[in-house]
């Protein structure tokens, strides 16, 4: 299965940053469902279910803790086509936890970034036109109990995201 470690957003803030979208950012490409926002912590890709035992049992270890994250900046990447909500100021609770998941990933055999942990919220993908992000000021307040393991599941249309497992404080 196809699965990801990720912050999910609470429904209420998933409509208000849908509503934000849809008045502040004229739609293009694909617009990431409000139910499937949320935060990637650390992508594992295709993991067997020896991996996904060895995974649960080693995330076990971690302390979950509850994370407040603002997202208050939106970014463009004309090159992917990405545009995302970003944060200002990562808390390091925040990057502790993707440093402990990185570990977890490799003690259950998956190799996984490497690359320096930027928070952010997928808006829109293919979104291929520059978008007028200049004075917008987003200003979101996530706060999250925990995290989440998640399956991508190929739905007729679009992909959804099922939780398989979540840690909370
Ligand atoms: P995103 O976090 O930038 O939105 C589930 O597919 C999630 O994992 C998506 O949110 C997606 O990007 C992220 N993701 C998908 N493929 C990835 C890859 N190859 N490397 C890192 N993250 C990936």
């Amino acid at each position: 299965m196809r699965s990801f470690f990720a912050l999910d957003i609470d429904p209420a803030t998933q409509c208000s940053i849908e509503t934000w979208r849809s008045r502040m950012i004229r739609p293009m490409g694909r617009a990431v469902p409000a139910a499937n926002f949320h935060i990637t912590l650390n992508f594992l890709g295709e993991i067997t279910p020896q991996q996904l035992h060895r995974l649960c049992v080693e995330a076990d270890r971690i302390k979950a803790a509850k994370i407040e994250l603002r997202l208050d900046k939106p970014e463009y990447f004309p090159a992917s086509g990405l545009l995302w909500l970003a944060a200002s100021e990562v808390p390091a609770v925040l990057m502790d936890l993707v440093k402990a998941l990185r570990k977890v990933s490799k003690k259950s055999g998956i190799q996984t970034s490497r690359k320096s942990f930027r928070p952010h919220l997928t808006l829109f993908r293919n979104y291929h036109t520059r978008p007028a992000l200049l004075g917008l000021e987003p200003g979101f307040s996530i706060s999250c109990d925990g995290f989440v393991l998640f399956q991508s599941v190929m739905g007729r249309k679009e992909v959804r995201y099922e939780a398989v497992r979540r840690w909370t404080p």
